[in-house]
């Protein structure tokens, strides 16, 4: 509806705001400003802030902003500007994202890096409950007190040239396309010369990570998923017990945390509301964290004790895709790291395991090359109005990430389940009219997905299964089959969820959708 579109005004139309968040007070400051004659015109709780600010405006718009962000609750982001002071825009946050960029007789402001890379690479991140005075060639910070500081200015590392198409359709496709870069220039970061794992921020804190006991990961989306995937190779790895959260369900829950807890957040864009604000509770108990993030200078990383860089270069499309390879890329790396730290993994171990992960980047291209096979089955299969993803193991969550990939792109129904689940309920589902997509790479649960696969047949499921190459005896079962290189079932991951993002992809495209912006979606969620 246009009326709740912003910018909103106050009932005078001198001040006009820009506001990302949520006013959780918005109500019970609407009932007040309603007494002082104050009309409303929209359903929103952004339309109380110019009335406020209006309130408290006697001639001096940041002092009228201060006193406004001192009765706001909630989180925002906000651009103010009024007719009487034209040559000025005033920004304030608290807990919302906002970054100003610096320009040349021009200045910017955003939630997010990549929106005004083309303009400028130095910014400035504004910090908690900060306001500015942005005018064409100054910008002044102030505290809550009205206290000019001086803010840092940030340069942006990663070029403008990455956050371009280069021939892809799409942007989706190119950075499906950049996976085996991503994961060799993480390799690169993490190993020196000699070929042992050496992370400056790890080595300062080898006192404490040798102490953990517990290792909790707090996420959302894809970057969930990733977590989930960590779980299992945490505990294979470095025999610690983990537990996984939806990062909005941990901040509410009142998690019982023990000492020598290490928390993981993981986000692409290092400002999701919901990783930001379970970060704040788990860091009550006192607790480190460690944040595996994709965007420098973002809020997680402020946050955090220890931050490892995922290296993936800006994400633009919406759907996640090769921030979660670089995601699980880093704990596996990590996973090594403590692994080794605790003494539960031996040199010709470490060295098995990184070899492994040297042959992910040739495999993932080997995967991508045969993009078109996975396209004609995206070409069969996209009137199915209903699929099923299943997994055992280290793959079932990418079971889940395969299924949250065709829902967000292709608007289709799609569930991931752990395929050992599928005689509690899910197999009810099966029939002629429903696509089952098996991940039955070679493992030690090999056998018990070939058994999945049989029940979905017998059901008349329309099976796709990836599957390891030189598995002959899969073709006897399934008309579709996806290939995969041999590796290490614990590194299998980095393989089996190329063709899903990719099956995800095609689908979507040969539906006519646009995948970079799929419909209702955001790239970063900066509000709950
Ligand atoms: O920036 P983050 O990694 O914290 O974002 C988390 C989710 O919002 C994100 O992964 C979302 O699920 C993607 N659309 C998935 O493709």
């Amino acid at each position: 509806m246009q009326k709740n579109a912003h910018p909103h005004r106050d009932c005078n139309g001198k001040i006009a705001v820009v506001h990302n968040g949520i006013i959780e007070n918005y109500q019970e400051l609407k009932k007040e400003l309603e007494k002082d004659d104050c009309g409303f015109k929209s359903q929103t709780d952004s339309e109380v802030i110019p009335n406020l600010i209006s309130k408290f405006y006697k001639g001096d718009l940041k002092k009228a902003l201060i006193k406004a962000m001192k009765r706001l609750k909630g989180s925002y982001a906000l651009g103010v500007i009024s007719s009487d002071e034209p040559e000025r825009l005033l920004v304030a946050r608290s807990d919302s994202p906002l970054i100003i960029g610096l320009g040349k007789g021009e200045n910017f402001i955003a939630s997010d890096v990549p929106a005004i890379l083309k303009h400028t690479k130095k910014v400035i991140y504004l910090e908690n409950k900060q306001l500015a005075v942005i005018k064409k060639d100054r910008v002044n910070v102030f505290d809550l007190k009205g206290k000019e500081v001086s803010p840092k200015i940030d340069t942006i590392s990663y070029d403008v040239e990455a956050a371009k198409k280069f021939g892809f359709k799409d942007f989706m496709l190119k950075e499906i396309y950049e996976q085996p870069r991503v994961v060799s220039k993480i390799l690169s970061q993490w190993m020196s010369l000699e070929g042992n794992i050496r992370v400056r921020d790890l080595d300062l804190n080898k006192d404490f990570l040798k102490e953990i006991e517990q290792i909790v990961i707090v996420a959302c989306g894809t970057a969930f998923h990733a977590g989930l995937v960590g779980k299992y190779i945490f505990e294979s790895l470095v025999r610690l017990p983990v537990w996984v959260d939806f990062a909005s369900e941990f901040r509410y829950r009142k998690p019982i945390i023990k000492k020598n807890t290490l928390l993981i957040a993981i986000s692409q864009s290092g400002e999701t509301a919901d990783t930001l604000a379970a970060v704040q509770e788990a860091k009550k108990s006192k607790i480190k964290v460690i944040s595996v993030c994709n965007v420098l200078g973002s809020s997680l990383i402020r946050e955090s004790d220890i931050n490892l860089n995922t290296y993936a270069g800006p994400e633009i499309s919406v759907a996640s895709t090769k921030a979660y390879t670089a995601q699980l890329m880093t704990l596996y790396l990590l996973a090594l790291y403590l692994a080794r730290l605790k003494q539960n993994l031996n040199e010709d171990k470490l060295k098995k395991a990184i070899s492994s992960l040297e042959k992910v980047a040739r495999g993932q291209k080997k995967i991508l090359a045969r993009s078109r096979d996975i396209k004609r089955i995206a070409r069969r299969h996209l009137h199915f109005g209903a699929f099923l993803y299943l997994g055992r193991g280290i793959n079932f969550p990418n079971a889940l990430e395969g299924a949250l990939k065709l829902k967000e792109l292709s608007y289709i129904p799609a569930e991931g389940y752990a395929a050992g689940e599928m005689k509690h309920g899910p197999i009810a589902l099966i029939d002629e009219y429903r696509a089952v997509v098996c991940i039955a790479n070679d493992s030690p649960v090999y056998d018990k997905m070939l058994s999945n696969i049989q029940e979905g047949l017998a059901r008349k499921g329309k099976i796709i299964a990836i599957a390891s190459e030189g598995n002959e005896e899969i073709k006897n079962y399934v008309k579709e089959a996806i290939f995969i290189p041999k590796i290490e079932p614990l590194f299998s991951p980095l393989f089996a969820i190329i063709p899903l993002q990719l099956l995800a992809y095609y689908i979507a495209c040969l539906k006519g959708y646009d995948v970079d912006k799929p419909r209702n979606l955001a790239k970063s969620v900066t509000v709950e």
